[in-house]
Protein backbone atom coordinates (compact mmCIF):
# COMPACT_ATOMS: atom_id res chain seq x y z
CA UNK A 1 0.00 0.00 0.00
CA UNK A 2 1.35 3.41 -1.21
CA UNK A 3 0.82 5.98 1.57
CA UNK A 4 1.64 9.11 -0.62
CA UNK A 5 2.26 8.98 -3.85
CA UNK A 6 5.95 10.52 -4.70
CA UNK A 7 8.40 10.19 -7.52
CA UNK A 8 11.17 7.97 -7.12
CA UNK A 9 14.63 8.29 -6.85
CA UNK A 10 16.43 8.19 -10.83
CA UNK A 11 19.88 7.19 -10.78
CA UNK A 12 20.91 10.95 -11.79
CA UNK A 13 19.90 11.97 -8.62
CA UNK A 14 22.01 9.29 -7.11
CA UNK A 15 25.05 10.68 -9.43
CA UNK A 16 23.91 13.92 -7.94
CA UNK A 17 24.58 13.24 -4.59
CA UNK A 18 28.30 11.75 -5.31
CA UNK A 19 29.00 14.80 -7.28
CA UNK A 20 27.55 16.89 -4.49
CA UNK A 21 29.19 14.70 -1.54
CA UNK A 22 26.23 13.54 0.19
CA UNK A 23 26.67 9.72 1.01
CA UNK A 24 23.81 6.84 -0.48
CA UNK A 25 22.00 5.10 2.10
CA UNK A 26 21.53 1.73 0.45
CA UNK A 27 19.41 -1.54 2.25
CA UNK A 28 18.05 -4.63 1.17
CA UNK A 29 14.43 -5.51 1.58
CA UNK A 30 13.11 -8.94 -0.25
CA UNK A 31 9.27 -8.02 0.72
CA UNK A 32 6.75 -5.14 0.94
CA UNK A 33 6.93 -4.64 4.58
CA UNK A 34 10.63 -4.26 5.17
CA UNK A 35 10.73 -2.00 1.50
CA UNK A 36 7.88 0.56 2.60
CA UNK A 37 10.01 0.60 6.32
CA UNK A 38 12.88 1.42 4.39
CA UNK A 39 11.16 3.57 2.07
CA UNK A 40 9.48 5.75 4.86
CA UNK A 41 12.50 5.90 6.56
CA UNK A 42 14.03 8.00 3.81
CA UNK A 43 16.65 5.22 2.72
CA UNK A 44 17.87 6.18 -1.21
CA UNK A 45 18.63 2.65 -2.36
CA UNK A 46 16.85 -0.53 -1.95
CA UNK A 47 18.32 -3.90 -2.93
CA UNK A 48 16.67 -7.08 -3.88
CA UNK A 49 19.79 -8.88 -2.79
CA UNK A 50 19.86 -12.76 -3.92
CA UNK A 51 21.47 -12.61 -0.13
CA UNK A 52 17.60 -13.68 -0.03
CA UNK A 53 18.68 -16.96 -0.86
CA UNK A 54 20.42 -16.98 3.09
CA UNK A 55 18.17 -14.46 4.71
CA UNK A 56 14.99 -15.80 3.46
CA UNK A 57 15.31 -19.37 2.04
CA UNK A 58 17.75 -20.82 4.63
CA UNK A 59 20.03 -21.99 1.86
CA UNK A 60 24.32 -21.95 2.71
CA UNK A 61 25.05 -19.62 0.04
CA UNK A 62 23.14 -17.60 -2.88
CA UNK A 63 23.69 -19.80 -5.36
CA UNK A 64 20.34 -21.96 -5.68
CA UNK A 65 18.08 -18.33 -5.99
CA UNK A 66 16.52 -18.57 -8.77
CA UNK A 67 15.13 -15.74 -11.68
CA UNK A 68 11.38 -16.40 -10.63
CA UNK A 69 12.75 -16.05 -6.91
CA UNK A 70 14.01 -12.71 -7.76
CA UNK A 71 11.39 -11.78 -9.39
CA UNK A 72 8.73 -12.18 -7.12
CA UNK A 73 10.63 -10.58 -4.35
CA UNK A 74 11.27 -7.63 -6.59
CA UNK A 75 7.32 -7.27 -7.30
CA UNK A 76 6.92 -8.12 -3.45
CA UNK A 77 9.41 -4.95 -2.90
CA UNK A 78 8.51 -2.60 -5.36
CA UNK A 79 4.84 -2.38 -4.60
CA UNK A 80 5.18 -0.53 -0.96
CA UNK A 81 7.84 1.73 -2.18
CA UNK A 82 7.23 5.47 -3.14
CA UNK A 83 10.75 7.41 -3.21
CA UNK A 84 13.81 4.56 -2.73
CA UNK A 85 15.87 3.67 -5.62
CA UNK A 86 15.29 -0.23 -7.10
CA UNK A 87 17.80 -2.72 -7.64
CA UNK A 88 17.86 -6.40 -8.36
CA UNK A 89 20.54 -9.05 -8.54
CA UNK A 90 20.74 -11.40 -11.18
CA UNK A 91 21.00 -14.54 -9.65
CA UNK A 92 23.90 -17.45 -10.45
CA UNK A 93 24.27 -18.25 -14.20
CA UNK A 94 21.36 -16.38 -15.30
CA UNK A 95 23.90 -14.20 -17.43
CA UNK A 96 26.36 -16.60 -18.36
CA UNK A 97 26.13 -15.19 -22.09
CA UNK A 98 25.00 -11.62 -23.27
CA UNK A 99 21.60 -13.02 -24.31
CA UNK A 100 20.65 -14.80 -21.33
CA UNK A 101 21.47 -12.02 -19.35
CA UNK A 102 19.40 -9.91 -21.33
CA UNK A 103 16.54 -11.52 -21.36
CA UNK A 104 16.76 -12.49 -17.54
CA UNK A 105 17.57 -8.54 -16.95
CA UNK A 106 14.14 -7.34 -19.14
CA UNK A 107 12.03 -9.88 -17.33
CA UNK A 108 13.24 -8.80 -13.76
CA UNK A 109 12.58 -5.28 -15.39
CA UNK A 110 9.36 -5.59 -16.78
CA UNK A 111 7.48 -8.19 -14.06
CA UNK A 112 9.68 -7.27 -11.06
CA UNK A 113 9.66 -3.43 -11.85
CA UNK A 114 13.25 -2.77 -11.05
CA UNK A 115 14.74 -0.08 -12.17
CA UNK A 116 18.53 -1.26 -12.20
CA UNK A 117 20.07 -4.87 -12.17
CA UNK A 118 23.27 -5.82 -10.47
CA UNK A 119 25.78 -8.35 -11.69
CA UNK A 120 29.07 -9.75 -10.06
CA UNK A 121 33.01 -9.92 -11.32
CA UNK A 122 33.94 -7.71 -14.64
CA UNK A 123 31.86 -9.17 -17.81
CA UNK A 124 32.81 -6.11 -19.71
CA UNK A 125 31.34 -8.04 -22.60
CA UNK A 126 28.10 -8.92 -21.27
CA UNK A 127 27.24 -5.44 -19.24
CA UNK A 128 28.32 -3.70 -23.12
CA UNK A 129 25.52 -5.94 -24.22
CA UNK A 130 23.09 -5.02 -21.62
CA UNK A 131 23.86 -1.28 -21.62
CA UNK A 132 23.63 -1.11 -25.66
CA UNK A 133 19.60 -2.42 -24.89
CA UNK A 134 18.90 0.37 -22.28
CA UNK A 135 19.49 -1.48 -19.28
CA UNK A 136 21.21 0.45 -16.23
CA UNK A 137 23.90 -1.84 -14.86
CA UNK A 138 25.70 -1.88 -10.90
CA UNK A 139 28.84 -4.20 -11.08
CA UNK A 140 29.93 -5.60 -7.68
CA UNK A 141 33.75 -6.41 -7.68
CA UNK A 142 35.58 -7.84 -4.38
CA UNK A 143 33.83 -10.28 -2.89
CA UNK A 144 31.70 -12.10 -4.95
CA UNK A 145 29.24 -14.59 -2.59
CA UNK A 146 28.10 -16.01 -6.36
CA UNK A 147 32.01 -17.44 -6.48
CA UNK A 148 31.88 -19.06 -2.94
CA UNK A 149 33.24 -22.42 -4.11
CA UNK A 150 35.59 -21.03 -6.15
CA UNK A 151 36.59 -18.91 -2.86
CA UNK A 152 36.30 -21.66 -0.53
CA UNK A 153 35.70 -18.34 2.03
CA UNK A 154 33.73 -15.52 2.52
CA UNK A 155 36.55 -13.18 3.35
CA UNK A 156 38.39 -9.82 2.65
CA UNK A 157 39.50 -9.67 -0.94
CA UNK A 158 42.30 -7.47 -2.30
CA UNK A 159 44.96 -7.35 0.74
CA UNK A 160 47.99 -7.76 -1.54
CA UNK A 161 48.94 -5.16 -3.85
CA UNK A 162 48.63 -7.36 -7.22
CA UNK A 163 44.72 -8.80 -5.99
CA UNK A 164 44.41 -4.72 -4.91
CA UNK A 165 45.47 -3.42 -8.43
CA UNK A 166 43.38 -6.77 -10.53
CA UNK A 167 40.21 -4.85 -8.43
CA UNK A 168 41.11 -1.22 -9.73
CA UNK A 169 41.54 -2.05 -13.12
CA UNK A 170 37.76 -4.07 -13.00
CA UNK A 171 36.48 -0.99 -11.73
CA UNK A 172 37.99 1.36 -14.19
CA UNK A 173 36.49 -1.41 -17.25
CA UNK A 174 33.02 -1.31 -15.67
CA UNK A 175 32.93 1.98 -15.83
CA UNK A 176 34.38 2.38 -19.19
CA UNK A 177 31.98 -0.53 -20.34
CA UNK A 178 29.20 1.55 -19.03
CA UNK A 179 28.06 0.91 -15.76
CA UNK A 180 26.38 3.51 -14.02
CA UNK A 181 26.60 2.11 -9.85
CA UNK A 182 29.44 0.25 -8.22
CA UNK A 183 29.22 -2.15 -5.12
CA UNK A 184 32.54 -3.24 -3.39
CA UNK A 185 32.23 -5.73 -0.94
CA UNK A 186 34.52 -6.85 1.14
CA UNK A 187 37.50 -5.00 0.48
CA UNK A 188 40.35 -2.87 2.50
CA UNK A 189 39.09 0.73 3.26
CA UNK A 190 42.54 1.94 1.27
CA UNK A 191 41.66 0.29 -1.64
CA UNK A 192 37.87 1.68 -1.60
CA UNK A 193 39.14 4.95 -1.33
CA UNK A 194 41.19 4.70 -4.21
CA UNK A 195 38.62 3.26 -6.50
CA UNK A 196 35.67 6.11 -4.94
CA UNK A 197 38.44 8.73 -5.75
CA UNK A 198 39.21 7.63 -9.48
CA UNK A 199 35.76 6.27 -10.20
CA UNK A 200 33.37 8.96 -11.97
CA UNK A 201 30.10 6.90 -11.01
CA UNK A 202 28.69 6.09 -7.18
CA UNK A 203 30.62 3.64 -5.31
CA UNK A 204 28.38 1.62 -2.61
CA UNK A 205 29.94 -0.01 -0.12
CA UNK A 206 29.70 -3.00 2.28
CA UNK A 207 32.76 -3.86 4.30
CA UNK A 208 34.85 -1.20 2.61
CA UNK A 209 35.36 1.54 4.62
CA UNK A 210 33.79 4.92 5.47
CA UNK A 211 35.27 6.45 2.07
CA UNK A 212 32.89 5.10 -0.52
CA UNK A 213 30.34 6.97 -2.07
CA UNK A 214 27.29 4.95 -0.55
CA UNK A 215 26.63 2.27 2.45
CA UNK A 216 24.65 -0.57 1.96
CA UNK A 217 24.09 -3.31 4.91
CA UNK A 218 21.66 -6.59 4.80
CA UNK A 219 18.55 -5.57 6.60
CA UNK A 220 18.88 -8.62 8.64
CA UNK A 221 22.32 -8.00 9.39
CA UNK A 222 21.33 -4.45 10.61
CA UNK A 223 18.76 -5.66 13.02
CA UNK A 224 21.13 -8.89 13.78
CA UNK A 225 18.05 -11.11 12.91
CA UNK A 226 20.37 -13.31 10.45
CA UNK A 227 20.41 -17.07 10.88
CA UNK A 228 24.01 -16.66 10.54
CA UNK A 229 26.59 -15.14 12.54
CA UNK A 230 26.55 -11.37 11.66
CA UNK A 231 29.32 -10.47 9.54
CA UNK A 232 32.12 -8.03 11.05
CA UNK A 233 31.44 -5.56 8.75
CA UNK A 234 27.73 -4.99 10.22
CA UNK A 235 26.41 -3.00 13.18
CA UNK A 236 23.46 -4.07 15.01
CA UNK A 237 21.22 -0.95 15.02
CA UNK A 238 18.44 -1.90 16.66
CA UNK A 239 20.39 -2.77 19.82
CA UNK A 240 19.75 1.01 20.82
CA UNK A 241 16.46 1.74 18.75
CA UNK A 242 12.91 1.52 20.17
CA UNK A 243 11.51 -0.10 17.17
CA UNK A 244 12.52 -1.36 13.82
CA UNK A 245 12.07 1.66 11.99
CA UNK A 246 13.79 3.93 13.88
CA UNK A 247 16.59 1.08 13.39
CA UNK A 248 16.47 1.56 9.79
CA UNK A 249 16.21 5.76 10.51
CA UNK A 250 19.42 5.53 12.48
CA UNK A 251 21.36 3.70 10.26
CA UNK A 252 19.99 6.08 7.63
CA UNK A 253 21.31 9.28 9.84
CA UNK A 254 24.61 7.19 10.33
CA UNK A 255 25.29 7.07 6.45
CA UNK A 256 24.33 10.10 5.64
CA UNK A 257 26.84 11.50 8.73
CA UNK A 258 29.57 9.31 7.89
CA UNK A 259 29.52 7.85 10.98
CA UNK A 260 28.49 4.65 9.82
CA UNK A 261 31.36 2.32 8.98
CA UNK A 262 33.49 2.79 11.77
CA UNK A 263 36.84 1.44 12.02
CA UNK A 264 35.61 -1.66 13.93
CA UNK A 265 33.42 -2.37 10.59
CA UNK A 266 36.29 -1.97 8.06
CA UNK A 267 39.18 -3.83 7.04
O1 LIG B 1 22.78 -9.91 -2.29
C1 LIG B 1 23.07 -8.94 -1.58
O2 LIG B 1 22.41 -8.64 -0.59
C2 LIG B 1 24.21 -8.13 -1.97
C3 LIG B 1 24.74 -7.15 -0.96
C4 LIG B 1 25.50 -7.88 0.06
C5 LIG B 1 25.51 -6.06 -1.59
O3 LIG B 1 24.73 -8.27 -3.03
Amino acid sequence: MKPTESKPLSLADLQAMKRNGEKISCLTAYDASFSALIDQAGIDVILVGDSLGMTVQGHASTLPVTLQDMVYHSQCVARARTRSFIIADLPFMSYATPLMAAKNAAQLMRTGTVQMIKMEGANTETLRFLVAQGIPVCGHLGLLPQHINQLGHYTVQGKQADEAQNIINDALALQQSGAQLLVLECVPASLAKTISAQLTIPVIGIGAGIDCDGQILVIYDLLNISPNKPPRFAKNFLAEATSIADAISRYHQAVKQCQFPALAHSF
